[in-house]
This record gives structure tokens, C-alpha cells and sequence, in this order.
């Protein structure tokens, strides 16, 4: 089972490769499903045929699906969303405003991570393609099982992230007790949640792969999505640009641009190193249609297989050291940045938080039990690692 997720931002190209990704799969003898929650419905646009909100067969072996978000969100959330509801009639919010805020905004990439475990379970796909979805902010959903206390808290830290809800829920004191069909649903989630973070973080089942256009914003966008995917331990294997002006184009009006893209071709290099890096012309027109689209496969797989796992980078480590516990969080492309880390202890996880000249980005890392012992000693970025030391105060006093 492979689970392929394509990110980058709008108009990258996301719905045009994920489709001929799965096209190319299909065409390999994979049983293919393409998952795209892209609300704009460009996966019907290009695949050319009207895709509905359940499995659609496209060809043989090739199946596409448009994942509704109202409607997914109302069956996995509908009984949370009204348990926050009465949270903040409650508190006198008024019920219009109410539902408002709980109407969970993130909801639209966050459902269709949660399909996903849906489509692995089932068994029925060899490969499972997603368009759009992670922007990272909708994968850091998946670390939030492990940060949760009691079940009230559990509801509202579960839901206050992807809502933004955690600076209006903050100040509320004596919530109302959650009924027993909320705690079934919560338990439900929480379950499928562990479930999706065990496949996601599984380098040989999911890679997460980055397209950008060359262009500036494209590119500084995906910076921070890798970034972010190695602080959350997920596998990126490729690196697709798209859109390049053919070397062949020699009209003077594209010179400027051609440059320009030469340069940003470079910067990608250097950003994403060490992915393999692919390139994808830019077509003398859309690209809709299967015959296009398999024109874009060819280019950008060649008789490669697109299931494979390109590139496998290093994961998340935690083990034992002489005096007590070293965390080692791999971070390839750090070294670009001028970076500023800030580690710090919440609980039993620890946050870390690198700011960049991209912006900021966070995760909390749990900690194994024996960590809960020991005095976070030290952290030290070096050779594109982040490296956290614990001390284990028992070793010290043992040794004196
Ligand atoms: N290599 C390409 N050459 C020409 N047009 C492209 C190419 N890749 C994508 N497009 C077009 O650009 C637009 C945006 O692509 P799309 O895959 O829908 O982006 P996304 O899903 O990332 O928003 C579509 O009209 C698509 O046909
Ligand atoms: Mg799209």
C-alpha cells in the first residue's frame, strides 16, 4: 500500500499531476484512487469527467473521488460540533455566532486525511493519491492524540486548532460535561486520528511530495512545508517544478522569464536538497483530458514507476545516552535559513519552534515515559540536526 500526498499552492499544478500520477499508476496495473478535497473541483476539470463524492471508476484500475467536506465533516464532527455550540451558549455567545465558530474552517484538508484511513483499511487501492490537503497546517492535526488530558479539554484542544478557537476557549471556566454520544464520537476520532498518524509517518507507506512553479512565492511556500513535514517526521521523496518554459521557446518576450526561471530552478535545488528534483514544461495549453494528461506522466515518470519511494529520509530519533536521553530531529534544509530554535518542555512533549526567515513553525514531540524523569538539558542545531539533550538526575546523583 503506497500513499502519495501532492502539496503546494494553488495553481501549482497539484490536480494535474495528482491526476496523471494516478493515471500512469493505473496504466502500471495499480489499483489506483485519486482523493482530491480541492473544493474547486479541478480534479473533474482535468480529468475530464464529472467526479462524485464517492469512488468514481475512471478507467480500469483507475478510480478518482471528490471529497465533500460539509458532509464528511457533519458525519465525523456533528455531534462535537454542537457539544461546542453549547460550550458557548453557555457562556451567553449567541447561537448564530456560536455555530459560526464551530464551523471548523480547516475542515475541508482535514476530512480528507481522515478518508484516507478509510480508503487503507478498506484495502481495496495498490496507491492512494492526494490532491491539495496538506498545506503542513492540516498535518499537524494528526499529532494532536497525543497532546490530550481529560475528555472536556480533549474535545476542545482537538477542535480549537483546526477552528482557531483556542484564544476564545481559553477563558472559559465551567465547561458543560460533555455527553456520552460526544465522548463515543471523541473516542472514535481520537482513534482514527492514531490511526492516521501511524500510516502517515510510515516512510515506506506515505511520501509527501512538493510541487512549485518557478517563481519566488512558489517556492518560498514550499520551504516551510518541508520544514515542517521533517519536524513532523513525514517522508518528502520528490520534488516536481512545473510550469518551465520549454528550453526549445525562443521568443524574445519570454527571455526575462526564462531567466528568471534558470534561477529559481537553482534556488529549488538548493531549498529541497537533497530530493530528486523533476521538471515539468509548461504545456502550450491547460492540461484537461486523459491524452494530456498522460503526456504529463510520461514527462515527469518516464518509465520510472511513481509508486517507489524516491528519496527516504531520516526520521525522528530518540535514544538513550550516556547521561540520560538524546532527541535528534533531522533537518536537511535548515542550514539555509537563519534560523532561531527554541525548544522548551510542555507537559510530557516537547514544543519546538524554529523561526525562519519563512515564518515560524511548530511541533510538540511526545516524549517516551522515561524522558518524564529527566531535566531538558540542552539543544543545539548542527549539521542540519536539531539536537536535544536530557539529563537524567538520577545518573548524576549515582555518579557522585
Ligand atoms: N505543465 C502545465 N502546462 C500548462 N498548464 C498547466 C500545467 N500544469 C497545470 N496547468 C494548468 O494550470 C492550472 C492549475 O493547475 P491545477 O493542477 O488545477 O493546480 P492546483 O490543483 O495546484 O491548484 C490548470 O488550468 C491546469 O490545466
Ligand atoms: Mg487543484
Amino acid at each position: 500500500m503506497r500513499v502519495i500526498f501532492y502539496t503546494g499552492k494553488g495553481g501549482a499544478g497539484k490536480s494535474v499531476i495528482s491526476s496523471a500520477t494516478g493515471l500512469k499508476l493505473s496504466d502500471m496495473g495499480y489499483e489506483t484512487l485519486v482523493i482530491s478535497s480541492d473544493p474547486a473541483h479541478t480534479i473533474s476539470d482535468a480529468l475530464e469527467t464529472e467526479v462524485y463524492h464517492t469512488p468514481t471508476k475512471i478507467l480500469d484500475k483507475l478510480w478518482a473521488i471528490q471529497v465533500d467536506p460539509v458532509r464528511e465533516a457533519r458525519e465525523a464532527y456533528g455531534v462535537i460540533q454542537e457539544y461546542i455550540v453549547s460550550l458557548f451558549k453557555s457562556k451567553g455567545v449567541d447561537e448564530v455566532l456560536a455555530y459560526e465558530i464551530a464551523s471548523l474552517p480547516n475542515m475541508t484538508e482535514f476530512v480528507s486525511l481522515l478518508k484516507v484511513v478509510e480508503f487503507v483499511e478498506s484495502n481495496t487501492y495498490d496507491v492512494l493519491v492526494l490532491d491539495t490537503v496538506p498545506s503542513g497546517e492540516a498535518l499537524k492535526n494528526i499529532y494532536l492524540p497525543t497532546l490530550l488530558g481529560s475528555t472536556a479539554a480533549k474535545v476542545i484542544k482537538l477542535v480549537a486548532p483546526i477552528a482557531n478557537l483556542a484564544k476564545v476557549v481559553e477563558p472559559i471556566v465551567g465547561l458543560p460535561t460533555p455527553g456520552r454520544e460526544v465522548i463515543n464520537q471523541d473516542i472514535k476520532l481520537l482513534e482514527i486520528l492514531r490511526k492516521l498518524k501511524d500510516i502517515i509517518v510510515d516512510r515506506k507507506v506515505t511520501s509527501l511530495r512538493l510541487i512549485a512553479n518557478p517563481e519566488a512565492f512558489s517556492i518560498q511556500n514550499l520551504k516551510r512545508t518541508y520544514l515542517l513535514a521533517n519536524l513532523y517526521d513525514i517522508n518528502v521523496d520528490l520534488a516536481i517544478i512545473n510550469k518551465v518554459i520549454p528550453e526549445g521557446v525562443s521568443d524574445p518576450y519570454f527571455k526575462e522569464w526564462k531567466h528568471a526561471q534558470t534561477r529559481y530552478l537553482t534556488e529549488a535545488g538548493d531549498a529541497f536538497y537533497p530530493l530528486p528534483l523533476k521538471k515539468l514544461r509548461l504545456f502550450q495549453s491547460e492540461v484537461k483530458g486523459l491524452k494530456l494528461l498522460s503526456e504529463v506522466g510520461n514527462e515527469v515518470f518516464a518509465d520510472e514507476d511513481p509508486a517507489q519511494v524516491y528519496f527516504e529520509g531520516k526520521a525522528i530519533k530518540v535514544r538513550e545516552s550516556e547521561q540520560g536521553l538524546e532527541v535528534v530531529v533531522p533537518l536537511p534544509s535548515v542550514s539555509r535559513y537563519k534560523e532561531v530554535c527554541e525548544v522548551e518542555r510542555v507537559g510530557e512533549d516537547l514544543s519546538v519552534v524554529i523561526s525562519t526567515d519563512i515564518g515560524e513553525v511548530r511541533n510538540f514531540i511526545p516524549l517516551p515515559a522515561i524522558a518524564h524523569l529527566m531535566k531538558l538539558d540542552k539543544a543545539k542545531l548542527l549539521n542540519c540536526e536539531l539536537r536535544i539533550y536530557f539529563i537524567d538526575e538520577r545518573w548524576k546523583e549515582g555518579k557522585k
